[in-house]
C-alpha cells in the first residue's frame, strides 16, 4: 500500500525519539512491501526560529496532503521562562489542533506487568489497570476567545466556552471505544460549580440514549482525580473537557511506571495525529537517553487506526513488549547498570520486527 506520512520531528527530544519510531515504520514498509512517502514539516520552537511561526503554513499544507502525521514534541525552556514572548511553541500546538480538527485525544493508559514495580503505585493497586482516557481537544478555556488582562494589568481572565455540538461529537467518540471495550463510560466535570459542565452532562445524558449497553457514570474532577489514584482499574473510558483532561491525563500516564511508555492519539475532522505524551524533556535532548517507546507505541496505533493496517500495529506492540521484557530499554526503567541508548533501542526494534 501507498501511504504519505508527515514527520514533525519539533523540540527537545522530539528528533531522537521520531528518528527510532521512522526506523521501526521502515522495518514494516518493507516486511510488508509498502510504499511510504515521509515528509518532515516544522513545528515549534524550531519554527519560530526558522519562520517566525510555530506552526507554518507549509506545514498545515503537508499534513492537510498526508495519511497521518507523526509527531514528537514541542517546547523550549527559553520561552518558559519569559511569560512576556510575544510567539511561543504551544501557540503552534494549539493551532495545529484547531486547523486539523482534531476534537479527540485519546490516550490509553496501560501497564506492563515487569515494569509495575516502577510504578508509584502499590502493585496490588495498579496492576491490570487498562483505561483510555479521552480528553477534548480543541474547545474549552484553551480557546475562549474572551481573555486577557484587564487596562491596569492587574486582573486577568480566561473564558471557558463549549457548544452542544463540540460536546456531543467527542462524547459519541468515546462511546464508540466504549462499545468496543468493556462497555463502560465515565464522564468527568465539575457540574455542582460551572454552567459549562452541566451542559457536558446533559449533552452525555441525551447521547447515552443511543448506547443503551455502556454503563455511564458522571464524576466530578476532583473526586476522579482521587479515584484514578485509588482504584484505577475501575475505569475504562473516560471522558472529559480540555483542561480537565489535560491535568487528568498527565495523573494517569504516571501511575503505570513510566511516561516514556504513553502513546496518543489526537483525532478528529482531517488527517490524525500520533505523538508520544511526555513532552520535549529538553534535559534529556541530544544525550541519546530518552525512551524511543512511547513514539514507537504511537506509530502502532498510526497503524491500527489511520493506515489501516491493525497486523503491523499488533506486530510493533509485540517487539516493543519483548524489548521491555529482555530489558533492551532506556534508563528510565532500565535495572540499574543495564540502561540502553535511544538510538541503541531503536536499532534493536528495527532489527527484530
Ligand atoms: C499536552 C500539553 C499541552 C496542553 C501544552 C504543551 C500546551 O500539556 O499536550 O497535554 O496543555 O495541551
Ligand atoms: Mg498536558
Amino acid at each position: 500500500m501507498k501511504k504519505n506520512i508527515a514527520v514533525l520531528a519539533g523540540d527537545g527530544i522530539g528528533p531522537e525519539v521520531v528518528e527510532q519510531a521512522l526506523k521501526v515504520i521502515r522495518a514494516v514498509e518493507k516486511k510488508f512491501n509498502h510504499e511510504f512517502s515521509y515528509t518532515p514539516a516544522l513545528v515549534g520552537a524550531i519554527a519560530i526560529e526558522k519562520t517566525g511561526n510555530p506552526y507554518p503554513d507549509e506545514t498545515h499544507q503537508i499534513c492537510m496532503k498526508s495519511d497521518a502525521v507523526l509527531f514528537g514534541a514541542i517546547g523550549d525552556p527559553k520561552y518558559d521562562n519569559d511569560p512576556k514572548a510575544k510567539v511561543r511553541p504551544e501557540q503552534g500546538l494549539l493551532a495545529m489542533r484547531k486547523k486539523l480538527g482534531l476534537y479527540g485525544n485519546v490516550r490509553p493508559v496501560t501497564t506492563f506487568p515487569s515494569l509495575i514495580h516502577k510504578s508509584p503505585l502499590r502493585r496490588e493497586l495498579v496492576e491490570g489497570a487498562d483505561f483510555i482516557m479521552i480528553r477534548e481537544l480543541t474547545g474549552g478555556i484553551y480557546y475562549g476567545e474572551i481573555r486577557g488582562r484587564t487596562e491596569d494589568g492587574t486582573k486577568a481572565f480566561d473564558t471557558n466556552v463549549y457548544s452542544k455540538e463540540e460536546i456531543s461529537r467527542v462524547t459519541h467518540m468515546a462511546f464508540e471505544y466504549a462499545m468496543k471495550r468493556r462497555k463502560k463510560l465515565t464522564a468527568v466535570d465539575k457540574a455542582n460549580v460551572l454552567a459549562t459542565s452541566r451542559l457536558w452532562r446533559e449533552t452525555i445524558q441525551e447521547t447515552a440514549v443511543e448506547y443503551p449497553e455502556v454503563e455511564v457514570e458522571f464524576l466530578l474532577v476532583d473526586n476522579a482525580a482521587m479515584q484514578i489514584i485509588q482504584c484505577p482499574t475501575k475505569f475504562d473510558v473516560i471522558v472529559t473537557e480540555n483542561m480537565f483532561g489535560d491535568i487528568l491525563s498527565d495523573e494517569a500516564s504516571v501511575i503505570t511506571g513510566s511516561m516514556g511508555l504513553l502513546p496518543s492519539a489526537s483525532i478528529g475532522t482531517y488527517t490524525s495525529v500520533y505523538e508520544p505524551i511526555h513532552g520535549s524533556y529538553p534535559q534529556g535532548a541530544g544525550k541519546n537517553i530518552a525512551n524511543p517507546l512511547a513514539t514507537v507505541l504511537s506509530a502502532a496505533m498510526m497503524f491500527e487506526s489511520s493506515l489501516g493496517m491493525p497486523d503491523a500495529g499488533k506486530i510493533i506492540r509485540d517487539v516493543v513488549t519483548r524489548s521491555i521484557n529482555e530489558g533492551i530499554v532506556t534508563i528510565d526503567i532500565a535495572e540499574t547498570g543495564k540502561a540502553y541508548s535511544t538510538s541503541d533501542v531503536g536499532d534493536w526494534l528495527a532489527k527484530n520486527i
